[in-house]
C-alpha cells in the first residue's frame, strides 16, 4: 500500500511541470486593501474564498517557480535552493488537488485549511534557506556584476511574491479557522483597519531595546512626535494596515538605528535618541526614523538594500551565536519590500559622519493599498537576459593624466 501511494505521489510530481506551464499563463489578480476586508467581514464566505484561493494561489505559485528556473545553474543547483524548490512544487500539487473537490462540501473547506497551514510551515525557513544557497555561491564563484544584478531582481520578486502567498494564507485560514483573535477582537484576519501606527511604534522599539540591552547592556530612548495636517487634527493616527508588516520594518530600522548609535558612541556615557516622526497626509502616511549613529557614505546606499552584501558576519543556521542585531543583511531589503507590497516604499537618508533617517512610506487610504505582485511575462524574461554592455560613462582613472600622450581612437 505505501509502495503504491508512493508510485502515485512521483507520478504526480512528474506533471508538476505541465501545471507550472499552465497556471504561470495567468497573471495573479492583486486585491486591495478593500477587498482582503470584504473577503473577511461579517457577511465572509469562505467557499468563495475557496475558490478563489484554489485558482489564484497556484498561479502566483507557478509564475514565481517560472523565474527561479531562470537563476544562474550553479546557483539553481545548490542544495538549499533544490530543496525550496521541491517545497515549491510540492505546495502546488497539494493545492491542486483541490480543484475538483465540491466547494459545498464542509469537509473539503476544512480540509482546505488543513492543506493551507501545512504548507505555511513548510515554506516558514524559505528566506534562511534561500540565503544559505547565496552564500554558498558566493563562497564558491567569483561574483560579477550582471548575475549580482540578476539574484537581486529575482530575490525582491521572488520575497515579495512569498509575502503576498502567506497574506493570502494568513487570510483565509485567521478568518475561517472558526475561533475569533482574543488579542485582537477587531481585526479582520490580519488586518487591522484602525491601525495606530504610534502604538506600533512603541511596541517594536520595546522590543529592539532589550535586544539591545542585552548585547550591549544600553540603549537609546525613543522621541516620538506625531503630525497632520490642520483638517486631520482630531482624527487618530491610523491606517487600515497589516500592523504585523509595519512592525517587522519599524522593528529593523530599530536595531540598525541603535547598533549604529551605539557603536559611534561608544566612548561616550550618554546615548542621542532616536527620534521618530509620524506625519499623516491626504495620500502618504509617512514615518521617520532618525539616528545620529555616524551615518553611511552615499555610495554604500543602494548596496545596504542589496543581498549579496552585509557587513555583518553571515550567521551560521542552527548556532546560537547569532548577533542579534544584524543576521544575514536581509533587514532592509526584506523591509522594503514589505512597504512596497501596499504600494509604499523604503528609503534611507543619510549623512556621514552624522546619522540616518530612514523613511517608510505608507498609503494613507486603503483603496491606494492594493497588492504589488511579480509577473512571469516577456519583459521579466529579457530582464533576465540583458547582457552586460560597455559603459556609455567614462570610468574615471586612477592613474595621473599623461597629457602629453596622443589620443588614440576607440
Ligand atoms: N541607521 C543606520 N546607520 C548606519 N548604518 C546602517 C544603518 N542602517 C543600516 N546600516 C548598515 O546597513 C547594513 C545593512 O542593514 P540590514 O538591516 O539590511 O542588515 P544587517 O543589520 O546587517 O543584518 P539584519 O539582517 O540582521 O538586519 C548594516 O549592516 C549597516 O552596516
Ligand atoms: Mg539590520
Amino acid at each position: 500500500m505505501k509502495f503504491v501511494r508512493f508510485i502515485m505521489k512521483n507520478a504526480a510530481l512528474a506533471s508538476a511541470p505541465k501545471h507550472i506551464e499552465h497556471f504561470s499563463k495567468f497573471s495573479p489578480s492583486p486585491l486591495s486593501m478593500k477587498q482582503f476586508l470584504d473577503f473577511g467581514s461579517i457577511n465572509a464566505c469562505e467557499k468563495t474564498s475557496f475558490v478563489f484561493l484554489r485558482q489564484e494561489l497556484p498561479v502566483r505559485l507557478s509564475n514565481i517557480m517560472k523565474e527561479i528556473k531562470l537563476l544562474p545553474s550553479r546557483l539553481l543547483t545548490t542544495s538549499s535552493v533544490q530543496t525550496v524548490q521541491s517545497w515549491y512544487i510540492q505546495s502546488l500539487m497539494e493545492i491542486l488537488d483541490f480543484l475538483d473537490k465540491n466547494p459545498d462540501d464542509f469537509k473539503v473547506l476544512g480540509e482546505f485549511v488543513d492543506a493551507l497551514v501545512t504548507i505555511r510551515n513548510r515554506h516558514n525557513d524559505v528566506v534562511p534557506t534561500m540565503a544559505q544557497g547565496i552564500i554558498e555561491y558566493k563562497e564558491a564563484f567569483p561574483q560579477d556584476l550582471l548575475t549580482n544584478q540578476n539574484i537581486q531582481y529575482f530575490l525582491d520578486r521572488f520575497y515579495m511574491s512569498r509575502i503576498s502567498i502567506r497574506m493570502l494564507i494568513n487570510q483565509h485560514t485567521l478568518i475561517f479557522d472558526g475561533t475569533l483573535n482574543p488579542v485582537h477582537p477587531n481585526t479582520i484576519g490580519s488586518i487591522d483597519p484602525h491601525c495606530e501606527v504610534g502604538d506600533v511604534v512603541q511596541d517594536a522599539f520595546h522590543s529592539a531595546k532589550m535586544l539591545c540591552d542585552q548585547y550591549y547592556l544600553r540603549s537609546p530612548d525613543l522621541v516620538l512626535q506625531e503630525m497632520c495636517s490642520e483638517k486631520m487634527k482630531n482624527l487618530p493616527m491610523s491606517i487600515v494596515y497589516v500592523p504585523s508588516h509595519l512592525y517587522h520594518m519599524l522593528f529593523e530600522l530599530f536595531k540598525n538605528a541603535m547598533r549604529a548609535t551605539i557603536e559611534t558612541h561608544d566612548n561616550s556615557n550618554t546615548l542621542p535618541p532616536v527620534r521618530v516622526l509620524v506625519s499623516l497626509g491626504d495620500e502618504d502616511m509617512s514615518i521617520k526614523v532618525s539616528d545620529k549613529g555616524g551615518g553611511v557614505p552615499f555610495r554604500r546606499i543602494e548596496n545596504l538594500f542589496s543581498y549579496m552584501y552585509s557587513t555583518a558576519p553571515a550567521p551560521q543556521r542552527g548556532a546560537d551565536t547569532r548577533p542579534p542585531l544584524a543576521g544575514f543583511g536581509y533587514g532592509l531589503p526584506i523591509s522594503r519590500l514589505y512597504a512596497q507590497y501596499f504600494q509604499g516604499d523604503l528609503q534611507l537618508y543619510s549623512m556621514e559622519g552624522h546619522g540616518t533617517d530612514a523613511v517608510i512610506y505608507l498609503k494613507a487610504l486603503s483603496t491606494d493599498s492594493v497588492e504589488r505582485l511579480p509577473v512571469y511575462n516577456k519583459t521579466a524574461l529579457k530582464n533576465y537576459k540583458v547582457s552586460q554592455e560597455v559603459d556609455d560613462w567614462c570610468v574615471p582613472s586612477t592613474e595621473p593624466l599623461d597629457l602629453s600622450v596622443h589620443k588614440v581612437p576607440k
